[in-house]
């Protein structure tokens, strides 16, 4: 299948700084990739998201060279508003993303700038608000919100608009265990429902691996390892190095195959860790 995404040898550098926020990135994405991103502190996540929503090099300025292609555009020569149509995105900077000051209508710009027909607005407003439980904060101003209510709204702007690729960049960090939880499923509901291609970058690695099957995981700009979940799961020591928090549940699981006591793989899972301890006490 043709790549969604597309990144050949992309490297950027913000103007003025000396180092590379990205260093010769290659990426292949197919339409439908639930995909994780994990990484330590400046390795270049919020600069991947950017790229493909081409924030970076638009707005973030700076050099950027190689090529990068998602849906169909090349992200250089298409504008940010071009890119929009189809790669929706919720910003680690989540002031910096809103557009209106009262929520329903952050809801109702995205959804009447996308040329969603007329009369399915209303029900995609309510839909949005009423699956991240916001439908209370319709009438609100923005600037009167919580942290984690911002998010919802981003996420509920973000989802209402149904796009071929989302892109989160940590938009669960400020929601509460059960909401991030809700947040996942809707995630693998667009992706099962529409074909969506999706892309979250996470700090809690754990509910990001119950849900993405591929995990990138970046340090200095680089894509340092690309494969499946369990894969990457299986470097806990790789990973604690990278400075990645790593789950504590996936270095027990190391720690057992050393000792011979359990054979399996990585739990990705509250029963498969169960499953563990029961084989490793057996
Ligand atoms: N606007 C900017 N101007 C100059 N340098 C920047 C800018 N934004 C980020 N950087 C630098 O680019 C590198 C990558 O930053 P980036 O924000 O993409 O990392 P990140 O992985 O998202 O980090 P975090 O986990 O803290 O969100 C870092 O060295 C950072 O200091
Ligand atoms: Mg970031």
């Amino acid at each position: 299948m043709e790549p969604i995404i597309l990144l050949e040898d992309v490297s950027f550098s913000y103007e003025g700084a000396s180092g590379r926020a990205l260093d010769g990135v290659r990426l292949s994405i197919t339409p439908g990739e639930f995909v994780g991103v994990i990484g330590p502190a400046g390795a270049g996540k919020t600069t991947l998201a950017h790229a493909l929503s081409g924030v970076t090099p638009h707005v973030r300025r700076g050099d950027f060279y190689g090529a990068a292609r998602v849906a169909g555009l090349d992200t250089v020569s298409s504008s940010v508003a071009e890119l929009s149509k189809t790669v929706g995105c919720v910003f680690q900077d989540i002031e910096s993303q809103f557009v209106t000051t009262m929520v329903e209508d952050e809801i109702l710009f995205a959804l009447e700038n996308f040329s969603v027909p007329r009369d399915e607005i209303p029900s995609r407003v309510d839909r949005a608000l009423n699956d991240l439980d916001i439908a209370d904060l319709r009438l609100r101003s923005i600037s009167t919100l919580s942290g984690g209510q911002k998010q919802k709204v981003a996420l509920a702007a973000a989802l209402a608009l149904a796009p071929s690729v989302l892109v989160l960049d940590e938009a669960t960090g400020e929601l509460d265990p059960a909401s991030s939880v809700q947040v996942f499923e809707l995630l693998t509901q667009l992706q099962r429902e529409r074909g969506a291609t999706i892309i979250v970058i996470e700090q809690k690695i754990m509910l990001l691996c119950a849900y993405a099957e591929r995990l990138l995981v970046m340090d200095q700009g680089r894509v340092v390892i690309d494969g499946s979940v369990r894969r990457a799961l299986e470097q806990p020591d790789r990973l604690l190095a990278l400075g990645v928090n790593c789950p504590r549940v996936t270095t027990l699981a190391a720690r057992l195959r050393e000792k011979g006591l359990y054979h399996g793989a990585p739990p990705v899972s509250l029963d498969e860790a169960e499953a563990m301890v029961r084989e490793a006490l057996a």
